[in-house]
């Protein structure tokens, strides 16, 4: 099957099993490994993308399902963002804020969870601008991370709502 959508803000055609897992596409055909592979089962959130600036589960979808539509992996979150607003002047090789809360509050040990966890959070801020902690929770619920313990993830969302929100770190 032909397949064209965008990827990180650029068009892309290829010949591909429509049957194959949509995480297999992204990383074995499209070179890009930031969408990890946890559970396989839609129960560990570390496969996540947006499509159509929505937050999927790559593993629960196929290929054909990418026909058109528009995938932002972790790869290009800090470019192609609905808070864009404030990335205007990013540099392309610039974390997008809620990447370098990340880093900045120690939320990253092993990082498998953490592209999962970025494209989540990422999403929930553009949507919710200043979540509370319990909201902050309640959006990464489906985002599993076996190292942090949580508590310093929900720091670095917080610290990165008040970046974008136009507070200096
Ligand atoms: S690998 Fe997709 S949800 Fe776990
Ligand atoms: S940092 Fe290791 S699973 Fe989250």
């Amino acid at each position: 099957m032909r397949l064209k959508f965008t990827l990180n803000n650029q068009v892309l055609v290829l010949e591909a099993d429509p049957s194959m897992r949509a995480i297999d596409l992204l990383r074995e055909r499209c070179g890009l490994t930031g969408p990890k592979e946890g559970c396989g089962t839609g129960e560990c959130g570390a496969c996540a993308v947006w499509i159509n600036g929505e937050t999927r589960l790559s593993c629960l979808m196929l290929a054909a399902q990418l026909q058109g539509q528009s995938v932002v992996t972790i790869e290009g979150v800090n470019q192609e963002s609905p808070a864009r607003m404030h990335l205007d002047q990013m540099h392309p090789d610039q974390l997008h804020p809620v990447q370098e809360a990340f880093v900045n509050c120690g939320a990253v040990q092993c990082g498998y969870c953490t592209p999962g966890m970025v494209m989540t959070a990422a999403q929930l801020l553009a949507c919710e601008p200043a979540p509370s902690r319990e909201r902050i929770r309640e959006a990464l619920s489906g985002n599993l991370c076996r190292c942090t313990g949580y508590h310093k993830i929900v720091d670095a969302v917080e610290a990165a709502a008040r970046v974008m929100a136009g507070e200096t770190p």
